[in-house]
């Protein structure tokens, strides 16, 4: 079963549903349909991203834009891209020359439900879809806000970004890193993503310094705060919970905050983190109260 947002309070958790259901669709139309002899890169690709998942960013990307009440039609294909990269990265991190995982949201990984070859490839297409998507016109009018989504997103998915913290990662295997290192490569492999998809939002409504600076620091903390719960889960939660193997951090011998400070601090630092996340938000004066929300389901999810 995919993760559901059963840990959300309620409120959030229909806007949670209502939210993925939408991406879903977007998805859905946005991804080839299997055919002629390549169908097996478009079946593995959909199997990346159409078996579940909470669907967090695309989330972040359509409620920060809907702060500066962008079109929704822009904010779900962003929303898609943005999961898009997220799912290339989730099966390109499971295949066995990373974390060797054999479950994912429930389903077997893409590598063990097709073949390593085929899910390299459904990980690279879903990476170049996702800039096809952000430098159409039907996705903003204005060739200089996509310009800056295309431009942010290759940022927030490259060397100084997701690809750099995931080699950070692998080199901390082998490698004892101290807590600013483990923080920097969590920033970075799960955090930068995560900052793009809330200043979509604001690059899609032309939003304010200040306002896209505050979504930014908002996301940083949130980000860094969502991978210590996720490395907190990977020791103490169940696949059935989870959809996805655990105990893969320590096996690997990872170096989490988990390993270096113990879950009990790991958690208060991770609650600090949320508390703090919260606090960059003030500036929209209570109109950004459902990522408020986020943020505490963050630190209470057990999925
Ligand atoms: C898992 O992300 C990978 C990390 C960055 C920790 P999610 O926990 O958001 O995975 P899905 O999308 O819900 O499956
Ligand atoms: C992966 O972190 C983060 C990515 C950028 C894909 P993990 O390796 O901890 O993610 P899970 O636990 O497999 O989902
Ligand atoms: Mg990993
Ligand atoms: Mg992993
Ligand atoms: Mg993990």
């Amino acid at each position: 079963m995919a993760p559901s947002p059963r840990d959300a309070k309620p409120e959030l958790k229909v806007l949670m549903n209502e939210t993925a259901e939408a991406v879903n669709r977007t998805m859905d139309r946005l991804l080839p349909a299997a055919e002629m002899a390549e169908d097996r890169l478009y079946a593995a690709m959909r199997h990346g991203v159409l078996g579940g998942g909470k669907r967090l960013r695309p989330f972040l990307a359509i409620h920060c834009a809907n702060l500066f009440n962008v079109d929704t039609n822009r904010s779900r294909r962003v929303a898609a891209a943005i999961e898009f990269v997220h799912c290339y990265s989730l099966i390109h991190d499971d295949l066995p020359a990373m974390d060797d995982a054999a479950l994912r949201r429930g389903h077997p990984t893409v590598h063990r439900a097709f073949d390593e070859a085929t899910a390299i490839l459904a990980g690279d297409t879903l990476l170049t879809l996702a800039f096809e998507i952000l430098s159409d016109p039907e996705t903003h009018p204005d060739p200089y806000v996509r310009c800056e989504l295309v431009k942010s997103l290759a940022q927030a998915a490259g060397g100084h970004g997701m690809a750099g913290g995931q080699m950070l990662d692998i080199i901390g295997e082998t490698q004892e890193f101290d807590l600013g290192t483990i923080s920097r490569m969590q920033r970075m492999k799960t955090g930068k993503l995560m900052a793009f998809a809330c200043e979509s939002g604001a690059i899609l409504g032309k939003a304010s310094e200040p306002h896209r600076r505050a979504l930014c620091n908002y996301a940083h903390d949130l980000g860094l705060a969502f991978q210590v719960t996720d490395d907190i889960l990977d020791v103490e939660s169940d696949p059935q919970d989870t959809g996805k193997d655990s105990g893969k951090d320590a096996a690997a011998g990872k170096s989490t905050f988990v390993s270096t400070m113990g879950k009990s601090e790991a958690l208060q630092r991770a609650k600090m983190l949320i508390k703090q996340s919260s606090a960059h938000l003030k500036i929209f004066e209570g109109r950004a109260e459902i990522l408020k929300d986020l943020a505490e389901y963050v630190l209470a999810r057990r999925a």
